[in-house]
């Protein structure tokens, strides 16, 4: 059997799906320029499985040093984890966020046409059904109106897919629309430590915790949901990547075609949830306030995930207190 290509193995999606390949038995070739995160994560991921890998530091925009590692490995799929993925910011970056997403995933296809390697899963995104008459989001649903520059790259990409595979039905795809992960490997040797002040709610809630932020602000309380504050489906980050790996598996026992998932556990959990939750769960103060809403935000958007369930055997496993107890850990324990 080939080698997995992981691209963007060193962040916090790609990390912890690389952990669950190699635990899984796979070969893995991981490629990653660290514009966001750090080598020692590498270093983690093989103390975690006790397993090793070949790397390639490297830009996925540089189609020859991507060509070389198809030359130097028999790739047999590609996960693409390459995105950038904040929403304000890509708002005021827009280029570079049609470029590294878009363009990248084109060089990427590209380079895999050109080696013969046709499996793909993509890192897909619940932002692509914008805003919808019901917020239990299926995958049936059509895509909606995009929010943000980023949420544009996802559904160009998931329309590049589908011509893609309509101009050549030889290829294998999955589409995965992750909803809000969050939560870290176990182990606490890897994580979400983005860099700067956090624009999502469990980084911001995890720096609160160790001090390095005063108080987090919530923004708004009187949304159309029972607590007035909003309501999001957040998933463990090893649940998603587990999803992954059913995803790969699909592809491999099944015909060739573009499948589309939702990841996601199915419960909404408010803001003011998950921040009790985590304050009760590690016994721990976190201040927070109410502030005023967050420009673009909806009331609430959780996964309707039948179909992972029923196709890819995928249910989420992990509790919202698993999930505040390993960010928790995770950040409590941080040596890198
Ligand atoms: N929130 C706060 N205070 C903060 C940060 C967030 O109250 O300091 C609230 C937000 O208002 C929102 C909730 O916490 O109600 C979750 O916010 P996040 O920024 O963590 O997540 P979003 O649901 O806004 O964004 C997520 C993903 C995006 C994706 C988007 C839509 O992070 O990648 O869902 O699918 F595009």
């Amino acid at each position: 059997m080939g080698k997995i290509l992981v691209t963007g193995g060193a962040g916090y999606i790609g990390s912890h799906t690389a952990v669950e390949l190699l635990n899984s038995g796979r070969e893995i070739v991981i490629i990653d320029n660290f514009s966001n995160s750090k080598p020692i994560v590498l270093e983690n991921i093989k103390k975690i499985t006790n397993k090793d890998f070949k790397f390639y530091e490297l830009d996925y925009l540089d189609r020859e040093k991507l060509e070389k590692v198809f030359e130097e490995n028999k790739i047999e799929a590609v996960l693409n984890f390459a995105g950038f993925k904040a929403v304000g910011e890509s708002v005021t970056k827009p280029l570079e966020y049609y470029y590294n997403n878009v363009s990248g995933c084109l060089v990427l296809l590209d380079t895999m046409k050109k080696y013969g390697v046709k499996k793909f899963v993509f890192s897909s995104s619940a932002t692509i059904y914008g805003i919808q008459k019901s917020t239990k989001y299926v995958e049936k649903m059509k895509r909606g109106i995009p929010t943000s520059p980023y949420a544009s790259t996802k559904i160009m990409i998931e329309q590049i897919l589908e011509d893609l595979y309509k101009a050549d039905n030889s290829w294998k795809i999955a589409i995965l629309r992750y909803f809000n992960p969050v939560g870290a490997h176990e182990s606490g040797l890897i994580g979400e430590n983005p860099k700067g002040i956090p624009n999502n709610l469990m980084p911001f809630i995890q720096k609160v915790a160790i001090k390095e932020l005063k108080e987090l602000t919530i923004f708004g309380d009187d949304y159309n949901t029972p607590d007035g504050t909003c309501r999001r489906d957040y998933l463990h980050v090893v649940d998603l990547s587990i999803g992954h790996i059913k995803a790969l598996e699909k592809l491999e026992s099944s015909e060739n075609g573009v499948y589309i998932y939702n990841l996601g556990t199915g419960t909404p959990i408010s803001v003011l949830e998950l921040v009790n939750t985590f304050i009760k769960v590690n016994n721990i103060d976190v201040p927070y306030k109410i502030g005023k809403r967050r420009d673009g935000d909806l009331d609430e958007f959780y996964a309707e995930p039948k179909k992972a369930k029923e196709e890819l055997n995928w249910v989420a496993t992990k509790t919202l207190e698993d999930m505040c107890r390993d960010s928790w850990n995770y950040i409590a324990s941080k040596k890198d």
